[in-house]
């Protein structure tokens, strides 16, 4: 049997991670956080001090980073060359450092390469990210596309981010937000787009609840037929 592809995209804090884990979970699939591997790939590029402006060194360092994805939906790990890196890819520098090193093709077309690999793997993955249903799994059995207004994605944002970093404040979570969906919807190589076949949920007034309600009754219509 090949195995059920289940792909979310959308821009930051639109729900995907949390929706995409509950999917997993409730389908016995396995979750593969593809952002995740972009930021551990950007803290290789800070341990290795490579310039994020060199893309030949820093795609050098991104193809030799061994990134795993370890645990079950609801705690999973990252490990950067066997060691345990799921809080340290979560800090500001290295949100704005992967969605910078995302932009350089030799970056992407490797990281592609592995989230092909381990959606081919199991009995079934559900992937979030960015380019998901367009560009790693154009053939996804689902595809959904999550957004929001950028005010509601900061706000989650901050409400995250707040506790851990308390100087943080709000104006610079949202512009962050807006820097982010800028550079990521305008690259040259697989941009956030919404691919023509996605369901497009907008989670600006909805609960967890809600949008989890709707992502699973389109899986389940699309397993009957
Ligand atoms: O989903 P996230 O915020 O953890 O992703 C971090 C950055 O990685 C994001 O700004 C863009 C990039 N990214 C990407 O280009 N393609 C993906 N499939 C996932 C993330």
């Amino acid at each position: 049997m090949t195995p059920l592809i289940i792909a979310i995209d959308g821009p930051s804090g639109a729900g995907k991670s949390t929706l995409g884990r509950r999917l997993a979970r409730e389908l016995g699939l396995l979750y593969v956080d593809t952002g995740a591997m972009y930021r551990a790939a950007a803290l290789a590029v800070v341990g290795a001090g490579v310039n994020a402006v060199d893309a030949d060194e820093v795609a050098r360092v991104a193809t030799r980073a061994r990134i795993e994805l370890a645990g079950d939906p609801d705690s999973l790990r990252v490990l950067l060359d066997g060691r345990d890196v799921s809080a340290e890819i979560r800090t500001e520098q290295i949100t704005r450092l992967s969605s910078v090193i995302s932009t350089i093709p030799a970056v992407r077309r490797d990281l592609v390469r592995r989230q092909r690999e381990m959606g081919e793997a199991g009995r079934g993955v559900v992937l979030d990210g960015r380019d998901i249903g367009t560009v790693v799994f154009p053939q996804a059995d689902v595809k959904f596309f999550l957004t929001a207004v950028p005010e509601e994605r900061a706000k989650r944002r901050f409400d995250e981010d707040h506790a851990r970093e308390p100087d943080l404040t709000f104006q610079d979570t949202l512009a962050d937000i807006n820097t982010r969906d800028e550079r990521d919807s305008t690259r040259a190589d697989s941009p956030l787009r919404i691919a023509e076949d996605a369901v497009v949920i907008d989670t600006t007034e909805l609960s967890v609840e809600q949008v989890f309600a709707r992502m699973l009754e389109v899986v389940r219509d699309r397993q009957v037929t």
